[in-house]
């Protein structure tokens, strides 16, 4: 069984590699690659997979899974500019793809080995990146 957390955060990023030209980001990135970066509404489902707890009727308490999410995703990317604010982003490019690894990587270090974890992520309400580890 899984359940599911939903939250939603604003960042901003650009999608470029240094040593391409302009005309060569803009022709593989689009406008995420515009120089002066922009925002995104992301959309971020977090899935929890375990079995019920007999004594609670939970998988997993969705108050801790919440409290998770705040601290430590939310917290660190919200309202932010990726690329120049976090670390994270320091080296590879703030795709939706490699957000969501992030995400899962964060998150499966606080999360209790017993649970699966899957992320969802969507940067448009059109695209959507789902990571479980692979
Ligand atoms: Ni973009």
């Amino acid at each position: 069984m899984k359940i599911c957390r939903r939250e939603t955060f604003n960042a901003a990023h650009r999608l470029f590699r240094e040593n391409w030209s302009d005309e060569k980001n803009l022709e593989i990135f689009g406008k995420c690659s515009n120089p002066n970066y922009h925002g995104h509404n992301y959309v971020l489902e977090v899935y929890v997979e375990g079995t019920i707890d007999p004594e609670t009727g939970y998988v997993i308490d969705l108050k801790i899974l919440k409290e998770l999410i705040h601290e430590y995703v939310l917290d660190r990317f919200d309202h932010r500019n990726l690329n120049l604010d976090c670390a994270e982003f320091k080296n590879i490019n703030p795709t939706t793809e490699n957000i969501s690894k992030v995400i899962w990587e964060i998150l499966r270090e606080k999360l209790d080995s017993k649970f699966g974890l899957e992320v969802v992520l969507s940067e448009t309400d059109k695209n959507k990146v789902i990571f479980n580890g692979k």
